[in-house]
């Protein structure tokens, strides 16, 4: 495993995490219950993956739950637990108690990367008051590091002006190859700033995994309603499906250890793919520790470039 500092922390996570939303519950399908998703953290762990992430708002606290039970088995030492506050957490008092919460239902002392899971959209409460409160958690060593979750560059410049002893660390995103908003504006700031980016549906749902196509979409609740499967986005994920196919059996790889690799080919991406099981958190953690090559990385641009996904019905 490859290890990389988030942010400036000087805190060394492993090039590759694990997402845990899939511990919160059966949302994300019958296929995953506690047990497996306990044995999915432990494997990702010995295969030198160190960085969980979670969050109070998967499951109503379940999967920290489950991830405090991971974090017993594996050791303390041996893990940076990454959560969230739910962003309608975001008044000082309700943050200070979020974050306890958090620290007793993970069996921690202290959060290593404690992140605002979204910019509050509703009820307008001042950022300045959420980031003061963030590092006075900090102050009283309840947490390692400030993160933050799908924040502009508006919203991170801001939230960083009310920073006084520590900044933000990373910021938490959606990224795969075929969501790429973040190469715009979001990207470019965090990689000249030092701010880690945590990518989150890198495997775009599992839609990078050659499982899915017409006719075969998840169905679970979690899914259901996630645009990208339907049968007209889906077919069009097939002909790069079938290009990272051709790459993976030619380097001996799997069709989302390619995906998961693309995210790493320019530095600064830490990939958190959520797994239900133990394979699936082996092959994630195999994602890492090769390259794509530059006539690779050319032919999925170019098979990129040709797909025409759509939002719309
Ligand atoms: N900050 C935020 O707002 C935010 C939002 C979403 C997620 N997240 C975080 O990011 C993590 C990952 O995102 P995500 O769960 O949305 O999407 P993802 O990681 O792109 O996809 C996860 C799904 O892909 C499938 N999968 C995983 N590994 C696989 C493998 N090796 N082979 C085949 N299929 C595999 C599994 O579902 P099936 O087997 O059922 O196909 C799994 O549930 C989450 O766990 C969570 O920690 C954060």
């Amino acid at each position: 495993m490859d290890y990389v500092n988030l942010g400036n922390t000087g805190i060394r996570v492993s090039a590759i995490g694990i997402g845990a939303w899939q511990a919160g519950g059966s949302f994300w399908g019958s296929d995953v219950n506690d047990e497996s998703a306990v044995r999915a953290l432990v494997k990702a762990h010995e295969l030198g993956v160190n960085l969980i992430d979670t969050a109070e708002a998967y499951g109503d606290g379940h999967s920290e739950e489950v991830v405090g039970r991971a974090i017993r088995e594996i050791g303390r030492d041996n893990v940076v637990v990454a959560t969230k506050v739910h962003g309608g957490h975001l008044h000082r008092d309700d943050l200070l108690k979020a974050a306890e919460n958090s620290a007793r239902r993970l069996g921690v002392s202290e959060i290593d990367l404690y992140q605002v899971h979204w910019p509050d959209p509703w009820e307008q409460v001042p950022l300045r008051e959420t980031m003061k409160a963030m590092e006075e958690l900090y102050k009283k060593g309840l947490i390692r590091a400030i993160g933050v979750s799908n924040f502009a560059v508006r919203d991170l410049k801001e939230a960083r002006e009310h920073l006084s002893v520590i900044d933000i660390a990373s910021n938490q995103v959606r990224y795969n190859m075929l969501q790429r908003e973040i190469e715009e504006e979001v990207l470019p700031y965090c990689r000249r700033e030092n701010i880690t980016v945590l990518a989150w549906s890198p495997l775009a749902q599992g839609a990078l995994t050659g499982k899915y196509g017409p006719g075969r979409r998840p169905s679970d609740d979690v899914r259901r309603g996630n645009k990208l499967f339907s049968d007209a986005n889906i077919s069009e994920v097939e002909k790069l499906i079938r290009v990272l196919d051709e790459i993976a059996k030619e380097r001996g790889k799997k069709i989302g250890q390619v995906a998961l690799n693309w995210l790493l080919r320019n530095g600064g991406t830490i990939p958190i793919p959520g797994a239900k099981n133990e394979q699936q958190a082996q092959e994630n953690a195999g994602a890492v520790g090769w390259s794509l090559t530059d006539a690779e990385l050319k032919n999925i641009e170019r098979a990129l470039s040709s797909l025409k996904l759509t939002y719309y019905p």
